[in-house]
């Protein structure tokens, strides 16, 4: 049966854990400039709704490393649901492509998109999650500490797609989640419970930022107005001001804790410039691992 990559809860813990450990082999081969051809002559699809750097380089790379190829495609081309059904673009792209990427808003029309696929589907970022950067983000902490055990992870700003997927990590991968954010910019309420429930991590939210990061071995942040809800950044910040990333908040946790953002980030709003440029903040790295740990996910599908 094929498998899709919606969200990290796709993967058992057992496959999230391999899954890093071949983006790891795959920086190390690629880095040697060894071929990687498990994808030869396979062509993905990449569809995107949304702007992207990261994404869209990252995976065409990608595609490329691993001796297969993409088509870039927009709504310009496909109008996803409105030129023809979800159901008949899957039936569609089926019969060409090996895997679908998409990028879009709603997460309810990729879960349609790979219920009616014959390939797998790859969430390159919904309203709800953006798992691809979650395992690239756990590489970067394999990498940087050897290890993903006993970890205090704080997630200071919005309760936004980022926060929702540390959630569904957390579901797979022992941590003690501590979020901090206002009252009114929680995370996805069932998502929340969900993770609770499952009891694999501790979750705490906290509405003051030093006593959400004391002892936090990562500090992670996100911009504070998502794609496609911009025009609410003043409420945001209103919300959001006391949960920046400065140096008080980092100078109050671990004292080589790693700061991380998924980018692109807003220097001075949810990041002060300062902090974006310590030598422990690791943003870069998470970008550079968001190659390797996608082809190790595109493997994994692919190859079982
Ligand atoms: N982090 C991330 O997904 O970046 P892009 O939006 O540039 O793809
Ligand atoms: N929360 C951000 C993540 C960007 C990678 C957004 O959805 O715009």
């Amino acid at each position: 049966m094929k498998k899709d990559f919606l969200t990290v809860t796709d993967f058992t813990a057992d496959e999230v854990m391999d899954t890093l450990q071949l983006a790891i082999e795959l920086k190390e081969k690629t880095k040697r400039g060894e071929h990687q051809n498990f994808l030869k002559g396979g062509v993905g699809a990449l569809i995107f709704h949304k702007q992207s750097l990261r994404t869209r380089c990252s995976f065409e790379v990608g595609f490329q490393q691993l001796g297969g190829s993409s088509v870039y495609i927009t709504n310009q081309e496909i109008e996803l649901g409105k030129r023809e059904t979800i159901h008949d673009v899957a039936k569609v792209m089926s019969r060409y492509f090996s895997v679908i990427c998409i990028r879009t808003y709603s997460h309810k029309d990729v879960e349609e998109l790979a219920y009616h696929a014959e390939v797998p589907v790859v969430n390159m970022l919904t309203d709800l999650l953006h798992p691809c950067q979650l395992m690239a983000d756990m590489q970067t902490i394999l990498e940087k500490r050897g290890h993903l055990k006993d970890l205090k992870v704080t997630y200071l700003g919005d309760g936004n797609n980022m926060t929702n997927s540390w959630l569904r990590t957390a579901q797979r991968i022992p941590m003690h989640l501590s979020i901090g954010t206002s009252p009114d910019t929680l995370p996805d309420a069932d998502i929340l419970q969900e993770t609770r429930n499952s009891g694999i991590s501790k979750v705490s939210v906290h509405h003051n930022a030093v006593e959400a990061v004391k002892d936090a071995d990562v500090i992670y942040t996100d911009v504070w107005a998502s794609m496609g809800a911009k025009d609410q950044i003043d409420t945001k910040i209103g919300q959001l001001q006391p949960f920046q990333v400065n140096m008080d908040v980092v100078n109050a946790a671990k004292k080589d804790v790693l700061v991380m953002h998924c980018l692109p980030a807003e220097r001075g709003r949810e990041i002060t410039a300062d902090v974006m440029d310590l030598p422990n903040t690791v943003v870069f790295d998470e970008a550079e691992n968001r190659l390797h740990a996608q082809k190790a996910v595109l493997v994994k599908l692919l190859q079982g």
